[in-house]
């Protein structure tokens, strides 16, 4: 067996697994480390690439609908970057001793997990402008910290893909603050997007803390650096003052500013609509999952030409090494 999968027993690795943590060292891919943070890492690495690849999805409706050249070309370029964060990641995760077709089948078959808020409609052109804003910007909320994670693969990867994200988040809150200076129609479809995206943004962060059975491990090992709440909070409070400032209306009566603690106190979220979607049962789960199972399906010729060219080289190379 590989050292990476060492049964977790063995106290002097475990201790001197936990003393590098301590002292703010990242586990590398030949490092020793226990089967539970492995087994966690590819939990949470895959489903964050699966996340990035269906996320491709909900956006990819609007490039033939995009209002002009310029917005098309953007959108474009966003949703192969989506593209790209998913590959990127998934090469990361292959790094803990995984395949990429275990991670698919995982995938593909309901297994794993991807992020809720892809499980929702895009109906307008607002909601491509809302997507940059709200869930790009949760996910840089989110993607910051990890890019402190102790896993140096995951850390690294989440460097590069913060840079695109914040063109991302950029150019949706761009659409957004144009809309609200648009015609009442067009105020009206950016305030119908906020409305339907907002809470299921912040469901984006996870369930509360004291219902994440997850979390407690992965702060142990700094996996996770922050908690679902600290970072959801986080996110409040960084874009209640940019709804504010082009004029829609967050839909949470009960927001309201603390000056004592200096944030935004919100709503209770809708853990049963959060339970819903997250096991398949949200507004979109079905389409999103037919429509990667059909990409897959269509997609087999590409993985068999590049699997034939890969053994050809290899071929070549073992004449050549002759
Ligand atoms: N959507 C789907 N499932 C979710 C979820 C969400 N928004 N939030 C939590 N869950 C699931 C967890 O996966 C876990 O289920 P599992 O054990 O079967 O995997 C369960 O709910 C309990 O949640 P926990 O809080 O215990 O789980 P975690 O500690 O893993 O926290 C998380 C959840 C905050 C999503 C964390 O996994 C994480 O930070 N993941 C990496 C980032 C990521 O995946 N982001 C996806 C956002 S989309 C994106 O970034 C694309 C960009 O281009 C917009």
């Amino acid at each position: 067996m590989s050292a990476m999968t060492q049964p977790v027993e063995d106290p002097v690795k475990l201790a001197e697994f936990e003393a590098k943590l301590e002292r703010g060292e990242t586990i590398e891919p030949k490092d020793w480390m226990p089967e539970r943070y492995r087994k966690q890492l590819i939990r949470m690495m895959s489903q964050h690439a699966h996340s990035e690849i269906v996320g491709m999805l909900p956006e990819g409706n609007w490039i033939t609908r995009a209002p002009n050249l310029r917005r098309k070309m953007v959108l474009l370029a966003k949703v192969q970057d989506e593209a790209g964060h998913g590959l990127y990641i998934y090469c990361g995760t292959e790094t803990l001793d995984i395949s990429r077709e275990e991670l698919v089948e995982q995938f593909l078959t309901g297994k794993a997990k991807y992020s809720s808020i892809f499980n929702y409609p895009t109906l307008t052109w607002a909601d491509i402008g809302v997507i940059g804003w709200f869930v790009d910007g949760a996910a840089i909320v989110n993607q910051t910290m990890l890019a402190k994670t102790s896993y140096g693969p995951y850390a690294r990867a989440m460097v590069r893909i913060c840079k695109e994200e914040n063109f991302h988040k950029r150019q949706g809150y761009e659409i957004c603050t144009v809309l609200s200076k648009g015609t009442p129609a067009q105020r009206e479809m950016l305030q119908d997007a906020v409305n339907r995206f907002w809470w299921p943004s912040l469901m984006m962060f996870g369930p509360s803390d004291t219902n994440s059975p997850n979390s407690g491990e992965l702060l142990r090992w700094r996996v996770k650096r922050e908690t679902n709440d600290v970072l959801r909070q986080r996110f409040v409070d960084l874009t209640v003052p940019q709804a504010m400032a082009i004029g829609v209306t967050l839909p949470d009566p009960t927001l309201a500013y603390d000056a004592e603690s200096r944030h935004w106190n919100f709503g209770e979220i809708d853990w049963a609509e959060f339970q819903q979607v997250i096991t398949g049962n949200g507004p979109c789960n079905r389409e999103r999952m037919a429509a990667r199972r059909k990409a897959h399906v269509d997609g087999t010729w590409v993985r068999e030409a590049a699997a034939a060219h890969a053994e050809k080289q290899a071929a070549r190379a073992r004449e050549s090494a002759a």
